[in-house]
């Protein structure tokens, strides 16, 4: 049987008008994903990868080109109907958490549910974002706001969110980017067991070799172009 084909990113081309200059910023990008695969997108600082993944989750638009998820195109839905197919199939976790600074640490991770579960039930949600707080070790700061919580305890809060609605698809920019080694390995731990567990594919964006030698396959961006795409057996254990 073929593999199944999540994500598929089709000639994808982005631009950005800077005045009266027209700045290129990804130059034809092709490649699919099949369910499962872990993807490390990795490449120098300015290279495109927080472009490219931006418009893999939809959250901005391409100039040309298309990106499938699950077999639906979403780069040109309108905002309406693409909301509803990025809640279902995508969560994503940004480089700087971006975390609602009057909600709490439970409030955060619950928003997502709330807005998109088709069968939002308070006391499911509520049930399942404890549970996830629980597994990312802050069962006993739910109650704490953004500003009560550590950079790696907020990027923890963050991957929970990522995790409410059980995406088929994790996006993740640089999410141990900011943490210290030790936070860094646990984030990435929790991604590989859900990764494992429920079968999410990962597509996450680093500078870091180690790192990315967990994952299943490379894509090196340089200057918006993919210069390498490597598949690999995973390290199989997790080294601290
Ligand atoms: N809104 C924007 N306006 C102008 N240039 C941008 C904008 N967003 C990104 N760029 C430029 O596009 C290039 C790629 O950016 P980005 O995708 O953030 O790279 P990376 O995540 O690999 O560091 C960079 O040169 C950046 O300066
Ligand atoms: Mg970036």
């Amino acid at each position: 049987m073929p593999e199944e084909t999540v994500i598929a990113v089709e000639g994808l081309h982005k631009s950005i008008r800077n005045g009266s200059r027209t700045v290129s910023i990804l130059k034809g990008i092709d490649f699919s994903v099949p369910r499962g695969q872990f993807v490390a997108i990795m490449g120098s600082s300015g290279s495109g990868k927080s472009t490219l993944l931006g418009l893999l989750a939809g959250l901005d638009t391409p100039t040309s080109g298309n990106v499938h998820l699950n077999g639906t195109a979403i780069s040109y839905l309108p905002e309406d109907r693409l909301a509803k197919v990025r809640g279902r199939t995508v969560g994503f976790v940004f480089q700087s958490y971006q975390l609602v600074p009057t909600l709490t640490a439970l409030e955060n991770v619950l928003l997502p549910y709330e807005l998109n579960a088709d069968d939002a039930s308070f006391a499911v949600g509520l049930e399942r974002a404890k549970q996830l707080l629980e597994n990312v070790g802050l069962g006993d700061r739910m109650d704490h706001y953004p500003i009560q919580l550590s950079g790696g305890e907020q990027q923890r809060v963050a991957l929970a969110r990522a995790f409410i609605l059980q995406p088929p698809i994790v996006l993740a920019d640089e999410p141990t980017g900011n943490l210290d080694t030790a936070n860094g390995s646990h984030v990435l731990e929790l991604l590989l067991d859900l990764n494992r567990k429920e079968g999410t594919t990962l597509v996450l964006v680093t500078h870091d070799p180690v790192l990315a030698g967990y994952a299943d396959r490379r894509i090196v961006l340089r200057d918006g172009l993919v210069v390498s795409d490597e598949r690999s057996e995973r390290a199989a254990e997790l080294v601290r």
